[in-house]
């Protein structure tokens, strides 16, 4: 990652200057910057070599676009081999947190397995800043900059090089740098957890499923929240086989569990006074003579049965006997992040992840804390009418619609069906499905994987000790 500092200098090799309006680069530069085409227009640059600046025209100076004009900078550096550069800060620390995320997060990119990788020549940026208020900030922002760059790498990794097993090695190990207790439940504990469910997606993988557990306890935490996250790593659709098309890309569908495991890591390294535990279902959904069917009634954790009438709606089968044991470490909150719907993606377009829950102020609450962050997310709504659309005439319950309209809501209740009374109102539901990959870049994201979840949560989380003070 590039090395960020805060000085009272300029330094480097070139100054970056954001201007939002063309007449203030003085009279000598804008003439140059006219003659050169340079028009102030919105995402133009220009080099000036005699004077080492290059200026970058904002839309605005809203956080938003300070954030993605952070992520295109960084990008125009690289190609051009800059190897350090000062940036003037805002003497705002929303916006220089803004700016420092998009240089940190725009900058990534996957070519581990590229012969001819794009290394990277730029080195450091300096923002140059008189204030020292920004310290604290600028630790957090290294934090979830570096943990979104990391989930990324691993939802890239391609399915083989990331089954459940290598995911669970991976969890192992960060857990051990960052401090976290990790425990990995293999095939015998999942038996013995009576997750069949889970169990019955997995069947027909020769990659044996685990549940990788990661607590974050404090000694005396004034909440507990436990994370669930979907890591199929593989969905094919099983026996409802998915079309060519449509099965590229779903080495993806681990990215609510790999969330999590990021949103663990920044919370080891920022230590908030909350007890934090996170539960992914690792599990492949592949085909073969031994594969779960259509047509199947499965057991739940829950007790509750599952009549399956397509087998890729395998997230909520594996969810449902993630969220039954969540529930018994008995959160406050529960917050359950998945790759779950193409629906969703209908419903609110690739920028956007939906909330779902029963919880009407808890789910306002954390859209708020979603969009202050930067994460685009919106509230879909649960309702009577949908959630008929679930009974099964064999069993308690179907695992998908019997409508082909609002698939991701239909979703979201289906997993209600296995969130006790208790618990109903402390949880949260996350449809990732459209921002966890990402096919062609935008904001802070660069094609592939983009750690969709991760800043909301995490802040969700440190909002939680902010008012427990
Ligand atoms: N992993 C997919 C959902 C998905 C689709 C994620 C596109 C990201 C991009 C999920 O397991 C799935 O296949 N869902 C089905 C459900 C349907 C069979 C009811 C879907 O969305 O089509
Ligand atoms: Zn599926
Ligand atoms: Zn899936």
């Amino acid at each position: 990652m590039i090395n960020i500092e805060i000085g009272n200098n300029f330094r480097g090799d070139i100054e970056i200057i954001l201007i939002t309006d063309f007449k203030k680069i003085p009279k000598k530069e804008a003439e140059i910057c006219a003659l050169q085409g340079f028009s102030g227009k919105s995402g133009e640059f220009i080099f000036l070599q005699n004077t080492k600046k290059f200026y970058f025209a904002l839309k605005d100076s809203s956080i938003d676009c300070i954030r993605e004009s952070g992520a295109l900078i960084v990008r125009i550096l690289k190609k051009f081999n800059i190897k350090s550069a000062s940036i003037k800060g805002f003497n705002d620390s929303q916006k220089n947190y803004a700016l420092i995320l998009g240089i940190l997060a725009g900058e990534y990119e996957f070519n581990t397995y590229k012969q001819k990788s794009n290394k990277i020549s730029l080195k450091n940026i300096y923002i140059i800043e008189s204030s020292n208020k920004f310290v604290n900030e600028l630790k957090k922002v290294k934090v979830v900059a570096n943990s979104l760059n990391l989930v990324r790498e691993i939802v890239n990794t391609p399915p083989e090089d990331c089954t459940p097993i290598k995911l669970s090695s991976i969890a192992t190990k960060i857990a051990k740098e960052v401090g976290l207790e990790c425990n990995i439940g293999d095939l015998k504990f999942i038996i013995k957890e009576k997750m069949q469910a889970l169990l019955a997606v997995s069947k027909a993988s020769p990659n044996e499923p685990r549940i990788i557990e990661l607590s974050y306890k404090p000694k005396k935490p004034k909440a507990r929240v436990v994370l669930v996250g979907k890591g199929l790593t593989y969905d094919s659709g099983g026996l409802s086989l998915k079309p060519a098309d449509y099965m590229t890309t779903m080495k993806a569908d681990k990215g609510g569990g790999c969330a999590v495991l990021g949103i663990m890591k920044c919370i080891a390294e920022l230590k908030p006074n909350i007890e934090v535990l996170g539960i992914i279902g690792a599990v492949e959904n592949m085909i073969g003579g031994n594969a779960y069917k259509p047509d199947d009634i499965l057991a739940s954790r829950e007790g509750i049965s599952i009549e399956v009438k397509n087998t890729d709606a395998e997230g909520r089968l594996v969810l449902a006997d993630c969220l039954s044991y969540a529930q018994d470490l008995k959160p406050d909150y529960i917050i359950d992040l998945a790759t779950l719907t193409g629906a969703c993606v209908v419903a609110l377009g690739e920028f956007s992840s939906g909330i779902m829950g029963y919880n009407e102020k808890l789910k306002r609450e954390f859209e708020q804390i979603a969009l202050n962050c930067g994460e685009l997310m919106a509230l879909l709504p649960f309702n009577r009418h949908l959630e008929k659309l679930i009974e099964s005439k064999n069993a308690d319950v179907s695992n998908v619609s019997s409508s082909r309209y609002g698939g991701a809501i239909t979703a979201g209740l289906f997993l209600g069906k296995f969130i006790r009374d208790k618990y109903k109102d402390k949880w949260i539901h996350l449809d990732i499905a459209g921002p966890a990959f990402v096919e062609k870049e935008w904001d802070i994201n660069p094609y592939g994987a983009s750690g969709a979840g991760v800043r909301s949560v995490v802040d969700f989380i440190l909002n939680l000790e902010d008012k427990a003070k």
